[in-house]
């Protein structure tokens, strides 16, 4: 939930043309924590190490208060520094419940992603030994305790301290600690919270993932569960919690600084909707062959194995959970296995019936949605295989998970998922088409078929982002609605209730999103003169084809009042008749359809979130990873 950073560096002459000398740790720490401020924004600080003391700066608010805080009160040079933004767990987002914390009178500063589940016994027994606390946080114990086993049984090793209070904390954590004795080195534990080591040349970083650390080196190294990791300017070194050494896994980052600008957008969301076309390029890429052969290398499960699967059980939350739904309706059409969609937090705590040959398939775009996680462990626990389709490489899910089927949709910074959910959709179809391969239930010609109409989808992607400009001043003239329906059918029916999502969480307007067929079974009550509602329309083509109910749906509400937006493929003529507006967009086989449905629905909402003013990349209550329960 809360973005770190972690930097040391060399003191080293500074090349004449101005390359790579070792940097000024404030710079790298803020400039990483500006990358980083989606993961929680309620709260910023950062520590040095200078001049044999630790120096600290933090403020509430988001991160211009930190900087401008530090413009009032500079810091001196560093070359040892650890950053921090943080959503709150425990306290209130308030200047001194902000992070660092300091411990051994002023000389450690510790910053803490996760929750110490016993800090309240430990708070105890810190109290006991004379402790005070100037804060309500459960970082500040942990910030205590490092301290105190750093005077004790560590004897002066900030890296030995680090291990005995990480053996002590139940609970999810990443710790960053910097202690005044010891410029030049930053230490660093992890349970259950994300954290990637950054490798430079004569200097290295850390950062709770890759954003962090990315303007300055692409090469990473992910830290498994229970790791302690101690960089220097020339090295890291990773253990175990009892200092036993240990490996992590290095790989190279391939977003680079500017995919994770705005590109001249005026917001992360905007950005991101026009980069679905390539999210969904980039996710197909080198995933099948010539003959429409699926490749799906990274997918470590044995074939044997997939084919013994009886059951599919999808893992999610919010827009993730939606793009299983879709994913639903591919998969059963295609393997003929049933397949279940849940909601993680909802998963875990019913006794759910899994075994050795349910496959459960988890989508996060961050990897590291604490509900999703504690499902697929407990997935796992009960013998399921697992898969992991994620956004984010080197996150906690896809590690903990059987195989891992990676979108690549590239850095998805906007807390209201757009991107993300395209691919994830993608991914999906990918790994029911390979299943479907894997068990002959479709002959490779119809495989090949979906390939191709799946290639086929970003460039209909571009169509409908380069003709929204009707739908951008529908938006505009709508912003002071107070409430908008969605209605769809069949895998049109996810996408009206991500498009009811996409307007509550930037829009802050009440939007709910129902099964078509659902309206006479209650909801038609809501429709009121002049209610606008969206309808999903799916194609008249095909003999299956539920237009015309979905058309039945719409005469129903219009006839009570209601202002009928419809979304509807190209060519369509028969719901013009009964629909105020329609926003058409290009023909494309049903069951892929979500990919291009869906976006009309999020400029829909950006436009009228950016028409009243609101921060669309940073709404209210809201994170972009919500890594707690
Ligand atoms: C979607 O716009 C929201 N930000 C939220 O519903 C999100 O999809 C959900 O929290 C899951 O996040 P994840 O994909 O990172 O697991």
């Amino acid at each position: 939930m809360c973005g770190i950073v972690g930097y040391v560096g060399r003191a080293q002459e500074r090349s004449a043309a101005g390359g790579n000398g070792a940097h000024d740790a404030l710079d790298v720490v803020i400039e990483g924590l500006r990358r980083l401020e989606y993961r929680g924004y309620d709260s910023a600080g950062v520590a040095v190490v200078a001049d044999g003391a630790v120096e600290t700066r933090k403020k509430a608010g988001k991160l211009g208060n930190l900087v401008a805080e530090l413009e009032q009160r500079p810091l001196p040079e560093s070359l040892t520094g650890i950053g921090h933004t943080r959503w709150a767990t425990h306290g209130g987002p308030t200047d001194a419940n902000a992070h660092p914390h300091l411990a051994d009178n002023g000389r450690l500063a510790v910053i803490h992603n996760g929750i110490i589940e016993n800090y309240a016994e430990l708070k105890q027994e810190l109290r006991a030994k004379g402790v005070t606390f100037a804060s309500e946080t459960d970082t500040e114990v942990a910030a205590a305790l490092i301290g105190d086993m750093y005077r004790g049984a560590a004897g002066g090793d900030i890296t030995k301290a680090m291990q005995l209070a990480a053996q002590r904390l139940d609970g999810a954590f990443t710790l960053l600690a910097v202690h005044a004795d010891q410029p030049g080195v930053v230490v660093a534990a992890r349970r259950n919270s994300p954290l990637v080591v950054g490798l430079g040349d004569g200097e290295n970083f850390l950062g709770s993932d890759v954003s962090g650390f990315i303007d300055h080196t692409r090469r990473a190294v992910e830290l498994g569960q229970d790791q302690i990791v101690t960089i220097t300017p020339d090295s890291f070194v990773i253990t175990d919690f009892y200092g036993r050494p240990a490996q992590g896994k290095e790989f190279e980052v391939s977003w680079d600084a500017a995919s994770a600008e705005k590109g001249g957008f005026p917001s992360f969301m905007e950005k991101e909707i026009h980069d679905q076309p390539a999210a969904v390029h980039d996710t197909l890429l080198g995933r099948s062959d010539a003959q429409g052969r699926l490749i799906l290398d990274e997918l470590r499960i044995d074939p044997a194995e997939l084919k013994q699967v009886n059951k599919i059980i999808v893992l999610a939350c919010g827009t993730a959970a939606y793009a299983g739904l879709v994913a639903k309706y591919a998969i059963e059409n295609w393997c003929r296995i049933p397949t279940e969609v849940e909601l993680a937090h909802e998963f875990r705590y019913r006794d759910p019936i899994v075994d050795k040959n349910t496959l459960v398939v988890s989508i996060s775009q961050s990897g590291e949605t604490m509900d999703t996680l504690m499902a697929v462990r407990y997935a796992r626990e009960q013998g399921a295989k697992t898969v992991s389709i994620c956004n984010t490489n080197g996150s906690t899910i896809p590690r903990e998970s059987d195989a891992v089927l990676y979108t690549h949709a590239g850095p998805e910074i906007a807390v209201a998922s757009t991107k993300a959910f395209l691919a994830q959709i993608t991914a999906a179809y990918l790994l029911g088409l390979y299943l479907a391969q894997l068990r002959g239930n479709i002959f490779s010609g119809q495989i090949k078929d979906v390939l191709a109409d799946l290639g086929k989808i970003p460039e209909k992607i571009q169509q409908v982002l380069d003709n929204a400009e009707p739908l951008r001043e529908l938006a505009r003239s709508m912003k002071d609605e107070k409430s908008v329906l969605f209605l769809g059918r069949n895998v049109g029916y996810p996408v009206a209730l991500e498009g009811a999502l996409k307007l509550k969480e930037i829009a802050y307007l009440h939007a709910e999103g129902f099964a078509a067929g659902e309206l006479k079974h209650g909801p038609i009550a809501l429709i009121d003169e002049g209610q606008p509602v969206f309808v999903v329309v799916p194609s008249p083509r095909g003999r299956d084809s539920l237009h015309s109910k979905v058309v039945s749906n719409i005469q129903e509400v219009r006839a009570r009042g209601a202002r009928t937006l419809v979304i509807a493929e190209e060519g369509d003529e028969a719901v013009r008749e009964y629909a105020e507006y329609v926003f058409y967009v290009p023909e494309t086989p049903p069951l892929l359809m979500p990919l291009l449905t869906t976006v009309p629905l999020q400029i829909f909402a950006a436009e009228l979130a950016q028409a009243k003013g609101f921060d669309v990349d940073q709404p209210r209550n809201l994170a972009k990873s919500v890594t707690v329960e």
